[in-house]
C-alpha cells in the first residue's frame, strides 16, 4: 500500500507542463497502450465523449507548418470562446504563471516581441514529436467538457508514468477549422484543446519553470 502511494505521489507531483520536447518519437505500441488507459477516465453516464485525434509523422509537420502561418494570418476559429481575462486571485494566479515562466527564460515583462515570439512556439507543439486534439461532440455541454478534463488528466499521468511529458495548450484551439480541415475531422466535433507531448528536452530553461499551487485551505474545505 505505501509503495503505490508513493508512486502515485511521485507521478502526480512530477507531471508538470512541458514547454521544450527532443524530437525522439513514441514507439506505436506504447502509443496504443497509453490511449488505452486513458480511456479508464471517468464520464457522465460513462458516455465518454471524448474524441481524441491523435497526430503524429508528416500530419504533425503539416500542422507545424500551417499553424503559425494563419496565426500570422490572422485565421483564427474558436469554437469555446476564451478571451484569457482573469480577476481577483485567479488573475494573480495568472501572472504569477507567466512570471515563473519568463523569469526561467530570462525574458522581462518589456520585452512584448520576446514574449510573442516566444508564445509562437504553442504552435509548433514546442517540437513535440506528438500532438492529441480533444474534440467534443457539439450536442455536449459543459459536464461533458469536464469528462474531457478528466480524460486529459488521466492522459497526463499515464504519459507521465511512460517517462513521457505534456503541455496541455488552450491555444491550439484557436485554430478549430483548419485543424478540422487538415486533418479531416466532423465540423459537428467541437476543438476543446491540443495537447503536445514526447520527451522532455530537460537543457531547456522554459522546462526549468515550476509552478506552485495555493495552500489547501485556498481552495479546499472540509466540513463536519
Ligand atoms: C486546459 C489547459 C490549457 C492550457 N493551455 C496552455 C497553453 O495554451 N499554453 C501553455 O504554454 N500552457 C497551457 N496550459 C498549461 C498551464 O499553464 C499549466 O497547467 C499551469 O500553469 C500549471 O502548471 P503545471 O501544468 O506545470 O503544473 C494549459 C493547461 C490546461 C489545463
Amino acid at each position: 500500500m505505501t509503495d503505490t502511494i508513493e508512486t502515485f505521489e511521485s507521478i502526480i507531483t512530477s507531471r508538470k507542463s512541458v514547454r521544450a520536447f527532443t524530437d525522439k518519437t513514441v514507439e506505436p505500441n506504447f502509443l496504443k497502450k497509453i490511449f488505452t488507459l486513458a480511456q479508464h477516465a471517468p464520464s457522465n453516464c460513462n458516455t465518454q465523449p471524448w474524441q481524441v485525434h491523435v497526430v503524429s509523422g508528416e500530419a504533425v509537420e503539416k500542422l507545424r507548418a500551417s499553424l503559425p502561418e494563419a496565426m500570422s494570418k490572422g485565421k483564427m476559429s474558436v469554437d469555446f470562446p476564451f478571451d484569457g481575462k482573469y480577476n481577483g486571485v485567479y488573475k494573480e494566479r495568472q501572472n504569477d504563471s507567466a512570471s515563473v515562466l519568463y523569469t526561467a527564460l530570462n525574458i522581462t515583462r518589456e520585452q512584448k516581441a520576446e514574449r510573442t515570439k516566444w508564445f509562437m512556439k504553442n504552435y509548433s507543439f514546442f517540437g513535440a514529436p506528438h500532438v492529441a486534439f480533444l474534440f467534443l461532440p457539439d450536442s455536449f455541454g459543459i459536464r461533458e467538457a469536464a469528462d474531457l478534463g478528466m480524460y486529459a488528466q488521466s492522459l497526463m499521468l499515464t504519459l507521465e508514468a511512460f517517462g513521457l511529458a505534456s503541455c496541455p495548450q488552450t491555444s491550439l484551439s484557436f485554430f478549430a477549422d483548419i485543424i478540422r480541415e487538415e486533418l479531416d475531422i466532423d465540423p459537428s466535433n467541437k476543438l476543446l484543446f491540443g495537447l503536445s507531448f514526447g520527451y522532455e528536452d530537460t537543457d531547456d530553461l522554459a522546462n526549468s519553470a515550476r509552478v506552485g499551487r495555493a495552500p489547501l485551505e485556498e481552495t479546499t474545505r472540509f466540513h463536519r
